[in-house]
C-alpha cells in the first residue's frame, strides 16, 4: 500500500471534520469520515432494534452493515446512504453521536469495521478523519495529525453550528456532553482517543479553519 495517507485524529469539535474535507477536497484526494461508520452501525441499530451493548448481534449489523457514501453534491458534502436512505443528517444528531460513541467501544465493531475503512485508500491519496486513524487503521501514513482544541471552544463551536440549525441548546449541557464523550473515548481499552507517537500536534483553539488548513498543507509539503 504505496498511496499516501494523511490522517487527521482529534476529539469531536477539533474541526477535524471540515479540515479533513478540505484538505481531501484542495488535493484532489479521497476522503474517510470514520466516525460516520460509528454512526450509521448507531443508527441502524436503532432502526434494527438492537441493543447498544449486543456486541455479538451488533458485530453481525457492522459486518453486513450497506452503507454508500455519494459524491459531493453542490456545496454540499457526500450523501451516506444507509440501506439505500439518506442519512446524511440523521447521523448528525447528538443521540446518535453519543450511540456511536458507546458502540466504538466494543472490540468486535472495531474489528468488523476495519476492513472496510482500509478499502478507502484509493488513488491517488486519501484524508482519513476520525480517533484512531494515525495510531491503528493507517498506522503508515505519510503524515499524521492530531487536532485538539479546549473544550470550552469546541462546545462553543458546537453550540453555534446547532443554534443556526434552529435547535435548542444550552453551552453548559453542551461542555458536560464534551467532557463525557472524551472521557469515554480516551478511556476506553480498544483504540483509545490518543495521538501517535509520530503525529503532529495542532492546538486549534486559537486559530481558524485556514490557518489550520494552510499548517497541515505546509506539513505535507515539507514531507515531499
Ligand atoms: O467523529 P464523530 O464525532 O463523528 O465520531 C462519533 C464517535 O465515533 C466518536 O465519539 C468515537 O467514539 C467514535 N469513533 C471512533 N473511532 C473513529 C471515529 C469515531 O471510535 N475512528
Amino acid at each position: 500500500a504505496d498511496i499516501s495517507v494523511i490522517t487527521i485524529d482529534g476529539p469531536s469539535g477539533s474541526g477535524k471534520g471540515t479540515v479533513a474535507t478540505l484538505l481531501a477536497r484542495q488535493l484532489g484526494w479521497n476522503f474517510l469520515d470514520s466516525g460516520a461508520l460509528y454512526r450509521i452501525l448507531a443508527l441502524a441499530a436503532q432502526k434494527h432494534g438492537i441493543a447498544l451493548d449486543d456486541e455479538e448481534r451488533l458485530a453481525v449489523l457492522a459486518a453486513r452493515l450497506d452503507v454508500r457514501f455519494g459524491a459531493e453534491g453542490e456545496g454540499k458534502g457526500a450523501a451516506i446512504l444507509l440501506e439505500g436512505d439518506d442519512v446524511s443528517e440523521a447521523i448528525r444528531n447528538e443521540s446518535v453521536g453519543a450511540g456511536a460513541s458507546r458502540v466504538a467501544a466494543l472490540p468486535a465493531i472495531r474489528a468488523a469495521l476495519l476492513q472496510r475503512q482500509k478499502d478507502f485508500r484509493q488513488a491517488p491519496g486519501l484524508v482519513a478523519d476520525g480517533r484512531d486513524m494515525g495510531t491503528v487503521v493507517f498506522a503508515d501514513a505519510r503524515l499524521k495529525i492530531f487536532l485538539t482544541a479546549s473544550a470550552e471552544e469546541r462546545a462553543r463551536r458546537r453550540f453555534l453550528q446547532l443554534k443556526a440549525k434552529g435547535d435548542d441548546v444550552n453551552l453548559a449541557s453542551l461542555i458536560d456532553e464534551i467532557r463525557a464523550r472524551d472521557e469515554r473515548d480516551t478511556q476506553r481499552a480498544v483504540a483509545p482517543l490518543k495521538p501517535a507517537g509520530d503525529a503532529v500536534l495542532l492546538d486549534s483553539t486559537a486559530l481558524s479553519i485556514e490557518q489550520v488548513l494552510a499548517s497541515i498543507l505546509s506539513e505535507a509539503a515539507s514531507r515531499g
